[in-house]
């Protein structure tokens, strides 16, 4: 009986072996990767004489041609290589024979493997720049126009102080800035080249490692070849970075959502990033915005899976490491896609600033300034606050507000209040005169404009 199958159940477990040890499913990303550090090894080679010239051109003519029938679609990356590097090689020893089994000279698959994804992550840090900097734009955009339209400002999700759009957009400047900032600072600490830490103890041969580099745009050479192999660090930052754009893009896709519920209607979302029910009729459901803040959690997860993965591993390469690739792409893909969507969905986003407005009259938003009204005719502040939380129980019970009661109704609580009160607690002022740098007052949100403007001009 045994016979019978075993053979076969010995072949089909090899094959599941094959296909699981196997990365070109998700490798061939790398492709373009690949084929750049290749020609940059040879040119090193060539130069150092490793390589004749002869033996160069005909690599680098071989390895031109394969990059050229991929990207016409007159070579396909298929599955029947391991991995994209194998791809590469075995195509380029069909194409130029002998010259192409040269390639490899002084190199493994770990530096080789190493340095595609720092090519690819370097160009996807550079991407996710362009893209914050492009959604701060209609951030800026927004707050150059709404410096004097107000709406309530919230703690605990209770009306707190007035603000101005401008002002809560402003925060949001901030968190998609400094998330830039990491994109920059990330860039500047990974952008060293490991080609030539051959499998981890560097070559025999005279290699430049740091003429490679320069071909490849790199600040330099990475330091120690098993390092080199078996860092990264890098992506990890990147993978941080990433979740914190997450993080930010949620939290502001949930104001969004909250914005846009029946009960605020601040904003009215367009249709082309809002979709309907197919039951009820009258719903337009903000699914982008519940999209992203939806997504966050699978780019908090590529960077718990790599933590992890790198935990445990002994020095230096692993094949553990193979997967880096696939959650990484993920959260680059995830976090592209959100980036673009939600700067479209903000672009188009109009606001209902009367309902704003109106809202941010209500719920006391001004009791802070009557308080600071009574402090300033000599009631030491902690009495002010009593007085006004008496006031504000008395408009409760009234269903009324501060700026509604008369003179006779608000001197009963104190009598230092006079008929200047009711212009102390009126909007534009509450807003007006928080002057302090960072403050929502026009004048302090004129300067911080313009110094995004600059900023993001720079
Ligand atoms: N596919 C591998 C990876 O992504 C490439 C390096 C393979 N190296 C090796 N020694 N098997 O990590």
């Amino acid at each position: 009986m045994a016979q019978l199958w075993g053979g076969r159940f010995t072949g089909e477990t090899d094959r599941l072996a094959y296909r699981f040890n196997a990365s070109i499913n998700f490798d061939k990303r790398l492709f373009h990767q690949d084929i750049e550090g290749s020609i940059a090894h040879v040119t090193m080679l060539a130069k150092q004489r490793i390589l004749t010239e002869e033996e160069k051109e005909s690599i680098v003519q071989g390895l031109q041609g394969i990059l050229e029938d991929v990207n016409h679609g007159k070579l396909e990356i298929d599955d029947t290589c391991e991995d994209i590097h194998s791809f590469v090689e075995t195509h380029l020893i069909e194409r130029i024979g002998e010259a192409g089994k040269k390639l490899h000279t002084g190199r493994s698959r770990n530096d080789q493997v190493a340095l595609d994804m720092r090519l690819y992550t370097r160009q996807q840090v550079q991407n996710t720049d362009a893209l914050l900097k492009e959604l701060l734009g209609v951030i800026l955009a927004v707050m150059e126009e709404n410096v004097e339209t107000y709406m309530p400002g919230f703690t605990h999700l209770q009306k707190a102080q007035p603000v101005t759009l401008a002002h809560h957009y402003g925060a949001y400047f901030e968190m998609f800035r400094r998330d830039r900032q990491r994109m920059e600072d990330i860039y500047r600490r990974m952008n060293y080249c490991p080609l030539g830490a051959g499998a981890l103890a560097g070559t025999t041969y005279p290699l430049d490692r740091e003429y490679t580099a320069s071909l490849l745009g790199f600040a330099g050479v990475t330091q120690n070849s098993m390092d080199s192999v078996s860092d990264r660090d890098y992506l990890i930052e990147f993978l941080a970075a990433l979740s914190t754009v997450m993080m930010h893009l949620s939290r502001f896709s949930e104001e969004i959502i909250i914005w846009n519920s029946n009960e605020y209607q601040f904003v009215e979302i367009d249709d082309a990033y809002s979709t309907g029910s197919s039951i009820m009729p009258q719903k337009k459901n903000p699914d982008i915005a519940e999209l992203v803040r939806g997504k966050t959690g699978r780019v908090y997860g590529a960077l718990m899976s790599l933590l992890t993965t790198m935990k445990g591993i002994p020095l230096a390469y692993n094949k553990d490491m193979q997967e880096d690739k696939e959650v990484a792409f993920d959260a680059m893909d995830t976090v592209k896609d959100c980036l673009v969507l939600f700067t479209g969905m903000l672009r188009t986003m109009k606001f209902r600033k009367e309902r704003m407005a109106a809202s941010a009259m209500k719920g006391f938003t001004n009791a802070t300034d009557a308080a600071d009204y009574l402090a300033g005719k000599g009631v030491p502040f902690r009495d002010a606050h009593a007085i006004v939380g008496r006031l504000v129980l008395y408009c409760i019970e009234r269903e009324t507000s501060i700026d509604k009661l008369s003179l006779k109704e608000l001197k009963e609580i104190s009598d230092k209040f006079d008929e200047d009160i009711y212009m102390a607690v009126s909007l534009e002022t509450c807003v007006a005169k928080r002057l302090t740098t960072g403050a929502p007052g026009p004048e302090a949100m004129r300067e911080a404009i313009k110094q995004y403007r600059i900023c993001l001009e720079s």
